[in-house]
């Protein structure tokens, strides 16, 4: 068999499985380990690529053959399995399709020629500038499969302008955008992830844009930046992803407020959602604004996917670090949310105390803080209002949902305060309606817990606003 047999019949089979043909880095992947080559050798090949990232890609790919042949497939018999499937298929014939379970095989030629015409057009469709560098690696990514497919349906669509991938801290936004961008074919002639941490204003991400893209070396203008900025957005179809965007709101206010030395992002974001142009923004944040609401209306250039935690697919990141009593695993997840962080931090804490045993730390009853999640915790503290420390103590005395009313029956605080205090926890994915009682706010348990912590700790009802 040849290679391109072989990544013609794996991009068949993935595309029955995925509706997504196989892109760029899992055709390479494939293309190696049919080579022979080790993970880091792929690896190499790409440059950005780490050796546990191709690790992941073919693990992901074997567990979609797995499904389709009905056979475990693993690297070592990645080959074999592929082989005894094209000769059972009578491999000399051209494979193009693979509908409800049949294998179709196309013995007249002109079909041979268009499925080489595709794979032209495939190619042409060929990202041409990738820059990722500023993105986090992925090592092990499970779950999250509607929320992949729901970026897909938005990214497809050319109307998008602007995506907004948001959730409290930890809870995967990083980790799913960039597994995204790995999987997916993306067809976009530029790929940029800026990390908002690393610049001190707007312009300086805009110019770094520009001369990154810059192909015809024209001088940069810093009087009109956004136009340029403009102009390129409208000539290629870039995707520029910013990470960690609740850098740009205040601290100690409600959430969603620019910096003053940030106020030029509002402008820049109403501009790139009301300005036609074809390239698309994915914002990363912890906290919600009003640019990132959307209308929910399929026309509309802008999106919003809120992140909650994950499902049982997080038994694969207890699976990875081998972990004892399976049994206990969905318990665990539960208790923590499915948040994929507070999991690495208690499977580092049953690792070093419970020697991996997760029954053991179940039987202590009751959800244990480590200090990573203090720290965490610390951190979200940091940026909230007195207003919103205020009505968290409250609703954390609470071992029920809470309302509104109750809220101000217990604060002295007025309507309006109040009012506005909710909104800004929940647009920074604090608190939660209750799902039987829109009426009803809830507090995550594990975060509850931390605010009765540290009220038990200071023994002060006023847990220490200067956290
Ligand atoms: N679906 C997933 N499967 C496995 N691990 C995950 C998944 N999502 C996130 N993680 C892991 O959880 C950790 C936190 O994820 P990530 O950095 O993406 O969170 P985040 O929402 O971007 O947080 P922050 O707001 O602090 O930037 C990372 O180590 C990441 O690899
Ligand atoms: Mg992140």
């Amino acid at each position: 068999m040849t290679v391109t047999e072989v990544l013609q019949l794996v991009d068949q089979l993935v595309f029955k499985h995925r509706a997504n043909h196989l892109n760029d880095l899992q055709s390479k992947v494939i293309k190696g380990i049919w080579e022979g080559q080790t993970y880091s050798e792929i690896a190499d090949g790409f440059g950005y690529e780490s050796e546990n990232h191709v690790g992941n890609v073919s693990r992901d790919l074997y567990k979609i053959l797995s499904k389709e042949l009905g056979e475990d497939v693993t690297k070592s018999n990645f080959g074999w399995s592929i082989e005894r499937l094209a000769t059972s298929l009578n491999s000399s014939q051209q494979i193009v399709g693979i509908i409800n379970n049949h294998i179709n095989l196309c013995l007249n030629t002109s079909n041979g020629q268009k499925q080489a015409s595709n794979d032209e057009e495939k190619t042409k469709q060929k990202t041409s500038y990738i820059n990722l560098k500023q993105s986090p690696k992925i090592s092990n990514f499970c779950g999250r499969s509607k929320e992949l497919s729901t970026l897909s349906q938005w990214i497809d669509n050319p109307n998008t302008r602007l995506i907004s991938v948001l959730g409290i801290s930890g809870i995967g936004k990083s980790a799913l955008v960039r597994y995204f961008i790995d999987i997916h074919t993306i067809s976009f002639d530029a790929v940029i992830w800026k990390n908002i941490k690393l610049y001190k204003s707007l312009n300086s991400i805009i110019t770094e844009i520009l001369s990154e893209l810059n192909t015809n070396n024209q001088n940069i203008n810093t009087n009109s930046l956004l136009n340029q900025c403009l102009q390129l957005f409208n000539q290629k179809r870039c995707l520029i992803i910013l990470d960690n965007f609740e850098e740009i709101f205040t601290n100690k206010q409600f959430a969603g407020q620019y910096k003053p030395e940030y106020q030029d992002y509002k402008n820049f974001l109403q501009i790139i959602t009301e300005i036609e142009h074809q390239s698309c923004f994915i914002l990363l944040s912890q906290e919600k604004c009003q640019e990132m609401i959307s209308l929910d209306n399929e026309l509309y250039p802008s999106h919003c996917l809120e992140l909650s935690g994950l499902d049982e697919s997080a038994t694969q990141i207890l699976q990875s670090q081998d972990l004892k009593d399976e049994e206990s695993w969905l318990q665990l997840i539960n208790l923590y949310e499915g948040h994929p962080t507070y999991l690495q931090y208690i499977i580092i804490l049953i690792k070093d105390v419970f020697h991996g045993e997760v029954a053991e730390f179940i039987k202590e009853n009751s959800l244990i803080l480590t200090e990573d999640l203090k720290s965490l915790f610390d951190s979200i503290w940091i940026r909230l209002s007195d207003v919103e420390k205020d009505i968290l103590l409250e609703i954390s005395q609470h071992n029920h949902s809470i309302s509104r009313d109750e809220i101000r029956q217990f604060l002295s605080l007025s309507s309006m305060d109040i009012i506005n205090g909710l909104q800004s926890l929940s647009r920074r994915f604090l608190i939660t309606k209750s799902e039987g009682n829109e009426k009803l706010f809830n507090l995550s348990a594990v975060f509850k817990e931390y605010l009765r912590f540290y009220q038990s700790v200071t023994n002060n009802p006023e847990l220490n606003k200067n956290l």
